[in-house]
């Protein structure tokens, strides 16, 4: 794998390929082997032009446990504050020697500009883009649905069978986008939920069926209800409504948990807007995964950044990779 930029063009076998390494990723971690020297000599240079928290540690976390070499660039306190463009940015990276650039930016494409420009010739992962995709947190979402059905049994599993409920602010969500393409790549079934302003125009054209009505989303007895944070920051011209009436019609509460079936999990990509898109007895019931899709996130990143910089030959993965 040369770059990983989006889950809309990436393959049933990529993604599970992905995933399967990410399942021999985290049984390493479980059993304490808190490194692997297969990215020895490596750079990973995380160059990050938004805020992040879960995804930029983890990706540091992914690259130290496979020995790589980390280099963490924020925008904020660096030269792009006197103009410097992403060009010249991410050449000066390159010449310290950057392997790989995982990307966060606020514009959509920036990741595949990179990428395809030959401004640089690092493999590039997507950290998320605008309002365009986030393909690792997708990934660890499938991951962790699939973890959850499977158990020690997830390897080769796709999910077909599987109904998603993705539910709030669509609009401005590249986690909703990536995990759209993904699992229904992957062969779930996936239903929006979301006010009639917080949809995208072009929804028609995605593998999806729409509902404006929670509740009768829940009705259906989805396998995961995957909430989205309320991206307040991007709300410009949509309309949005109080967040007391938000909460009431699309907010994840203790009795809509409840009236889940027994397998159904709760998840959020983080972070959360407590009491907004999820209340804090949803966040913290036995159903969520919130923090299980983080610790299962490492692995993930562990896995792309594998295929990226060691290939994928498995006489070079050896027993334990
Ligand atoms: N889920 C996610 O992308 O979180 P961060 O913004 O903290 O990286």
């Amino acid at each position: 794998m040369r770059h990983l930029l989006d889950t809309r063009t990436l393959d049933r076998t990529t993604a599970l390929r992905i995933l399967d390494i990410a399942e021999d990723m985290s049984d390493t971690q479980s059993r304490e082997v808190k490194k692997l020297p297969t990215l020895r000599g490596k750079t990973v240079v995380n160059l990050f032009f938004e805020d992040s928290t879960r995804t930029r540690i983890s990706f540091e976390a992914a690259a130290k446990r496979l020995s790589a070499d980390v280099i963490n660039f924020a925008a904020k306190g660096s030269s792009v504050s006197k103009g410097e463009s992403l060009k010249d940015t991410a050449q000066t990276l390159e010449a310290i020697g950057a392997d790989a650039v995982v990307v966060r930016h606020p514009g959509s494409g920036a990741p595949q500009t990179l990428a395809t420009s030959g401004w640089i010739s690092a493999g590039v992962v997507n950290a998320g883009d605008g309002t365009h995709e986030h393909p690792t947190q997708a990934l660890l979402d499938a991951f962790t649905i699939r973890k959850r059905r499977f158990g020690a049994d997830s390897r080769g599993q796709d999910l077909s069978g599987m109904h998603v409920v993705i539910v709030g602010d669509v609009l401005h969500s590249r986690v909703a986008r990536s995990n759209v393409w993904l699992l229904t790549t992957l062969g779930a079934e996936v239903t929006l939920v979301a006010p009639p302003t917080l949809v995208p125009q072009n929804v028609s054209l995605w593998p999806v069926r729409v509902v404006y009505d929670l509740d009768h989303a829940l009705a259906d007895e989805p396998d995961a209800v995957m909430m989205l944070r309320i991206q307040l920051e991007r709300m410009n011209a949509a309309y949005f409504p109080t967040e007391r009436e938000y909460s009431r019609r699309w907010g994840l509460d203790a009795r809509r948990v409840a009236a889940l079936p027994g397998g159904s999990i709760v998840m959020h990509p983080g972070p959360m807007n407590r009491g907004l898109e999820i209340s804090s007895e949803a966040a913290d019931s036995p159903r969520s995964t919130v923090l299980e899709q983080v610790t299962n996130g490492v692995s993930v990143r562990m896995a792309v950044l594998y295929l990226l910089l060691a290939g994928e030959r498995d006489d070079e993965r050896g027993g334990d990779l």
